[in-house]
């Protein structure tokens, strides 16, 4: 079957690499097509095995790709017509009448069409013709439509199976009033996608806060927050009940804290953003791994350099696994060059 991978740009290399070694791995072992690109970060690739790719990464993610679709027909784009056509000859026998479904497009050509337009017109469809529920914000199944080079590519997939619930793994939040930095849809989308359920308030510690829009996410989310980054916080955090600021680094709160005469309650979340080298940032984290509590969780990023990324992943995950257990690694779509990573308390 074909595929349709996508990655953020500067990743896409990585992301491929991800594919060719999974499928390698598998028991038959295929070869994989060459990839071919269809737009900046988002690639074909035919006699791929989607199913077995989908199931594995849904049990174990990969850290570089976004979204995976598969591509059951693919018929030349001329207007709405022929993609009902193709949907009504080929693939409603694919959804499930009990599942709630979703259509999903991609537009990657010179605006022929607006994908909401496609989208509606394919899922009134749909949901007339298999009675499966439509919906957009928690579906199971998906339709998947990429428009690229006069072509439609068309396939039905568990949404499971596609790495994001989004399409083209491109998570949307609204912006919040008052939003400090777009650094907050980093924190929301990593929440999101390893499914994390916050504990209920207690002390948080987000080392390298400034701006703020981490330390302001998590006050909202009911944390005390003490924040720590020598640069100033946004001046809407100053006098906030609940958040502190230390205009120190990251290392000399540390010495501060582990005085004797000191004793500090656990924190509940720690966050680090620090833009600094990622072996020092893991250092660091290991570091404060006794001042998180046993049923803590903590999250960090890796600011990665544009030579050989990958090794410094692997160098800064080596690291932190002295101290944690490394509950998931993705480069998720608000990331810029950068991974995020999710980290447990073993
Ligand atoms: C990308 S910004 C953080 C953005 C923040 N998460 C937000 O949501 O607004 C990186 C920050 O790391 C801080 N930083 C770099 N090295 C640091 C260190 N050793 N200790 C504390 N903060 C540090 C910088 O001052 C900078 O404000």
């Amino acid at each position: 079957m074909t595929l349709i991978l996508t990655a953020n740009p500067a990743f896409q290399r990585l992301a491929l690499d991800e594919l060719d070694q999974l499928i390698a791995a598998l028991p038959r072992g295929e070869a994989v097509s060459p990839a071919r690109p269809l737009a900046n970060g988002v690639w074909l690739v035919e006699d791929a095995p989607f199913w077995d790719v989908g199931e594995r990464w849904r049990k174990q993610s990969p850290i570089f790709v976004h979204h995976i679709c598969p591509v059951q027909v693919t018929v030349p784009f001329t207007a709405l017509p022929a993609l009902q056509q193709a949907v009504a000859a080929e693939l409603l026998g694919y959804f499930d009448a009990t599942q709630p479904f979703s259509v999903q497009t991609r537009v990657l050509d010179d605006g022929p069409v607006k994908p909401y337009e496609v989208n509606n017109g394919l899922a009134e469809m749909i949901a007339a013709a298999t009675q499966s529920p439509l919906n957009v914000r928690q579906p199971e199944q998906i339709l998947s439509v990429i428009i690229a080079g006069g072509i439609a590519y068309l396939g039905v997939s568990w949404v499971e199976h596609n790495l994001s619930n989004w399409a083209g793994g491109v998570h949307r939040f609204a912006r919040r009033e008052g939003q400090i930095s777009r650094a907050e849809f980093k924190l929301l989308e990593a929440l999101a996608v390893f499914k994390i359920t916050l504990p209920e308030g207690g002390r948080a510690l987000d080392l390298g806060a400034a701006p703020g829009g981490w330390t302001a996410v998590l006050h909202q989310k009911g944390f005390i927050v003490m924040a720590i980054d020598p640069a100033e916080l946004h001046p809407s955090l100053k006098k906030v009940v609940g958040i502190q600021h230390r205009r120190l680094t990251a290392e000399t709160y540390l010495e501060t804290i582990s005085l004797p005469a000191s004793p500090l309650a656990p924190f509940a979340i720690i966050v680090n953003d620090m833009r600094q080298d990622v072996r020092d940032s893991a250092r660091m984290m290991v570091s404060y791994r006794p001042y998180l509590a046993e049923a803590g969780l903590a999250l960090m990023t890796f600011k990665l350099p544009e030579q050989n990324p990958l090794a410094l992943v692997e160098q800064g995950l080596a690291i932190l696994r002295q101290a944690y257990r490394v509950a998931g690694v993705r480069q998720l779509f608000h990331n810029r060059h950068e991974v995020m990573v999710y980290l447990r308390p073993e």
